[in-house]
């Protein structure tokens, strides 16, 4: 689907509900497949990516249903499924197909997980690797990419392992096979990622003991189904956040965001850029992750070197702070983010093509890139601007277009709908 981008807000003023956190909606989702009884899981994100899961999860046996805004999963209590198919579609979630190659390692029959082209193409050694050396079987040691067949193993061994990148996606696959191996396993990120699945887990009654950046788990575990609230998605906050941050005379609320501080690396990054974001901190028992209602208003921007350390925290807004980088006084750098490159598409590439083709300053570099601002953004070509089949790309684009009057056009917008199929309403609530 092509876009005509064609407003120009004097301003942007109201409120918005943002969708429920795809993270934890994912990991909700499977671990209330695998618990002992009923899990209710509200505010579930609905969009293609979370659909894949419960659909992966559906075809895998798993009983699920809607009732208003309560998603309900009836747990079959123990990690064997009597799947009702054998090959699993996957489409273009990445962290379900992680999670899933961790779920799975004691299924007694071969499944095949299968994705779309982008998802084809993205790197899976990184769980396949060590789910090998608790000696699951995967078709062979040289598969890297879908399809992927899992012959699961039930001798599993514990697991002593260091990952080499940080991925809460990779971390989260490994404590799902480590609490089916019988035995102690040991888990050790290079630097700290999104805790959700720690958190779930615990909540649904597992263990895992962290310490520093090691995580310790003692299997088999038994999870018990529980009630779930989902907080509305910092990542998809983060479009509306730059949003106010950079139309004139703008202000957004944002209720009930989860602001678990290993997701809210941005709003360090806004802060040492000189920008003050209202946060009002909700607290109650029935939340086991931080919520918060965020205020934005319009504020000038001062370009910042985004330190290495808090990269991971960051890495799903990393798009919005070029864009906020093109508005800003001086540099805005970001390096040590080469994971960039095998998100849904190679972000670095697509962040300097399309923001080059409104006229930004921007240079690529191997793991980042540097945006000297301010500049004015326009269209400089005929070339439509595209987003790369990313839904965080296509929407960083749409409110890139926000502060332009020249009309522009933008390819393959259907990506929005893996994580926030209403942007377009909720956007358009905010002009009028
Ligand atoms: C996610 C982890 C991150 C992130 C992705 C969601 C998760 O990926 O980019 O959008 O839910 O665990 P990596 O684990 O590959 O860094």
């Amino acid at each position: 689907m092509t876009h005509v981008l064609n407003q120009f807000p004097q301003q942007l003023n109201g409120q918005i509900q943002v969708p429920g956190d795809k993270s934890i909606s994912h990991r909700a989702l499977i671990l209330g497949a695998v618990a002992n009884g009923r899990t209710t899981i509200t505010n579930l994100l609905q969009a293609e990516d979370t659909r894949s899961t419960l659909t992966a999860l559906q075809d895998l046996g798993t009983q699920i249903e809607q009732k208003g805004t309560q998603t309900i999963v009836t747990g079959q209590g123990g990690f064997t499924f009597r799947p009702q198919q054998t090959t699993l579609q996957m489409n273009n979630a990445g962290t379900a197909t992680r999670l899933l190659l961790g779920l799975l390692v004691r299924q007694p029959q071969a499944l095949t997980l299968i994705g779309d082209q982008s998802l084809s193409q993205r790197p899976m050694q990184r769980v396949l690797a060590p789910l090998n050396q608790m000696r699951q079987q995967v078709a062979d040691n040289e598969t890297v990419h879908l399809p992927i067949i899992i012959q699961a193993n039930q001798q599993l061994e514990p697991l002593d392992y260091q990952l080499p990148v940080a991925s809460a996606q990779v971390k989260s696959a490994l404590m799902l096979a480590a609490i089916q191996a019988p035995g102690t396993s040991h888990i050790t990120e290079i630097a700290q990622t999104r805790d959700h699945t720690e958190r779930l887990l615990r909540q649904f009654g597992g263990q895992v003991t962290t310490t520093g950046l090691q995580h310790t788990l003692t299997g088999p575990q038994q999870l018990t189904g529980t009630d779930v609230i989902v907080p509305g998605d910092f990542s998809a906050a983060a479009f509306w956040l730059t949003a106010g941050l950079l139309v004139p005379n703008s202000r957004i609320n944002l209720p009930q965001v989860g602001v678990n501080p290993t997701r809210t690396g941005f709003l360090t990054v806004l802060a040492l850029m000189g920008a003050t974001i209202e946060q009002t901190q909700l607290s109650g028992p029935e939340f086991s992750e931080s919520f918060a209602d965020l205020t934005v208003e319009t504020q000038a921007l001062t370009g910042i070197e985004v330190p290495a350390t808090l990269i991971p925290n960051v890495i799903d807004e990393l798009p919005l702070v070029a864009l906020l980088g093109t508005q800003a006084s001086g540099q805005t750098i970001v390096r040590h983010a080469a994971e960039l490159r095998v998100k849904e598409t190679d972000r670095i590439r697509a962040i300097v093509i399309e923001l080059r083709k409104l006229g930004a300053s921007i240079e690529e570099l191997p793991d980042g890139f540097i945006v000297t601002g301010p500049t004015v953004l326009h269209k400089t070509s005929q070339v439509p601007l595209n987003s790369h089949g990313d839904h965080r790309i296509a929407m960083m684009l749409e409110i890139a277009s926000l502060l332009t009057p020249d009309t522009l056009q933008l390819e393959a917008t259907d990506a929005i709908a893996i994580s926030y199929p209403n942007f377009e309403n909720d956007l358009q609530g905010l002009i009028n």
